[in-house]
């Protein structure tokens, strides 16, 4: 760091402690207690409007059915705009949220851009920070404020990996985005499908932002692999890829679609339309997941959001149980100042029953445990559906490839950074070339 950065971190560092440790904490009636800030940091607008969405979707419904107020207290959610995959601005609203507004939690985080620039303001600010959706696998590790109720993208993909080297694939190109949790995808899975026996033939990574996919899909044709492994972040970028596979006709060349859940996402599933039937993905949410506590959710998620809302997903439904797990925390501290400290510990193994199946929080990681399931594409009342085929259960995060990232065929140069790109690449197959076949 040059020596005027430095001065002005370490200027930014201890005005943050001081404003912290001598202001009182959020709506603070001098008896401790008083009004519950929440801070939540979403991209509100720009081109990821749809994760704010649906983990505002989530919060609402867990607001409406468990009420906006807790422990006496009641609760203000105050939400703010990161504009996307802008680290420096997340990092700015996190700072204002902590010093000026005295918020008790940090929250939303749908992407990891924004959760891992907010990380050291939870430290220095002893501000509990919990994360709705952002999936890299490093976040936790940040801070030990941190605490997740999402999922992160090894603990999801290595499933998939180990389930196709026994399916009869041998060989598989992989399409990923190029920031942390497509990294951590690309990685979990070539490290399982590999050690299954499967060979990798190419793999590509497309910008994380404005990607164009029709030269992406075009080389995964070429390559012939059996099958083509995708993570791309959930949203406008799940519905440009299928249509872009569609128009290229991977699926009449023979090359059948695995993914994680992201892809086939819930929400964009009727707007995907049919080029979905049959796919294979691996996930911990689906809305056709059976369950008392599903079927409650899906009704609270209408009544809350309106019909118009459409289906909730995977993001909204960490969000509903990230919300149950500040209440808990809440509850238990009664309405006294929420203690960062004793905060993470009440959050270190909580564990209950979600929508999504039994989760728990690691103690050693403060990370998500969860069943991870295998789901297919199928068409159920007319309507398409992820359909659970096979459940891993108890999943945690798999240790990294020893050494880092797996070693990827020629052409596919890895960055290893969890950080997107700081000028996205254009969208060409260009930059990747040179398959390993
Ligand atoms: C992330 O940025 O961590 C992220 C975004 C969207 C997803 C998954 C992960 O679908």
């Amino acid at each position: 760091m040059s020596h005027p950065a430095f001065l002005r971190a370490a200027v930014t560092a201890v005005a943050l402690v001081g404003a912290v440790s001598c202001g009182k904490k959020a709506g603070d009636d001098g008896k401790g207690g008083g009004t519950l800030k929440l801070g939540v940091i979403l991209s509100l607008s720009g081109p990821f409007a749809d994760v704010a969405k649906q983990i505002q979707g989530g919060i609402k419904t867990y607001m409406k059915q468990h009420g906006d107020t807790v422990a006496g207290r009641k609760v203000e959610v105050l939400y703010r705009d990161s504009t996307g995959m802008a680290g420096e601005v997340s990092k700015r609203l996190a700072q204002e949220l902590v010093v000026t507004e005295k918020v008790d939690f940090l929250t939303g985080f749908g992407l990891t851009p924004e959760a891992l620039a907010a990380a050291p303001i939870a430290t220095e600010g002893k501000t509990p920070m919990v994360i709705m959706n952002a999936a890299t696998a490093i976040i936790t590790s940040k801070s030990p404020y941190i605490v997740r109720f999402s999922l992160t993208l090894p603990q999801v993909s290595a499933p998939l990996g180990d389930w196709a080297a026994k399916n009869g694939i041998k060989k598989i190109a992989t399409l990923v985005s190029d920031y942390g949790p497509g990294h951590d995808a690309e990685a979990a899975f070539i490290k399982a499908f590999t050690a299954g026996g499967g060979e990798i033939i190419d793999s590509v990574r497309s910008p994380p932002q404005n990607p164009e996919f029709a030269a992406f899909a075009q080389r995964i044709k070429d390559a012939h692999p059996d099958a083509v492994f995708v993570f791309v972040p959930a949203g406008q970028q799940s519905v440009a890829v299928m249509k872009s596979f569609q128009e290229r006709g991977i699926a009449e060349a023979g090359i059948k679609l695995l993914c994680t859940g992201d892809l086939l996402d819930d929400h964009q599933l009727a707007t995907i339309g049919d080029a979905a039937l049959g796919a294979i993905s691996t996930h911990h949410y689906s809305v056709a997941h059976d369950s008392p506590e599903n079927k409650a959710f899906l009704d609270a998620y209408r009544d809350a959001n309106g019909a118009e809302a459409g289906l909730p997903n995977f993001m909204s439904v960490a969000a509903y149980d990230a919300m149950e797990g500040i209440y808990r925390v809440v509850q238990k501290l009664g309405s006294g100042k929420i203690d960062a400290d004793k905060a993470m510990e009440i959050f270190k193994g909580m564990s209950f029953t979600s929508p999504r199946g039994p989760i728990m929080i690691d103690p050693e990681t403060r990370d998500i445990v969860q069943t991870v399931y295998l789901r297919k594409v199928e068409k159920a009342n007319g309507e398409l559906r992820n359909v659970e085929q096979q459940a891993f259960p108890n999943m945690k995060t798999p240790a990294p490839a020893p050494g880092g990232e797996p070693p990827r065929p020629p052409g596919g140069e890895a960055k290893g950074s969890a950080e997107p790109p700081k000028e996205p690449a254009k969208g060409s197959a260009e930059p990747a070339k040179g398959s390993g076949k």
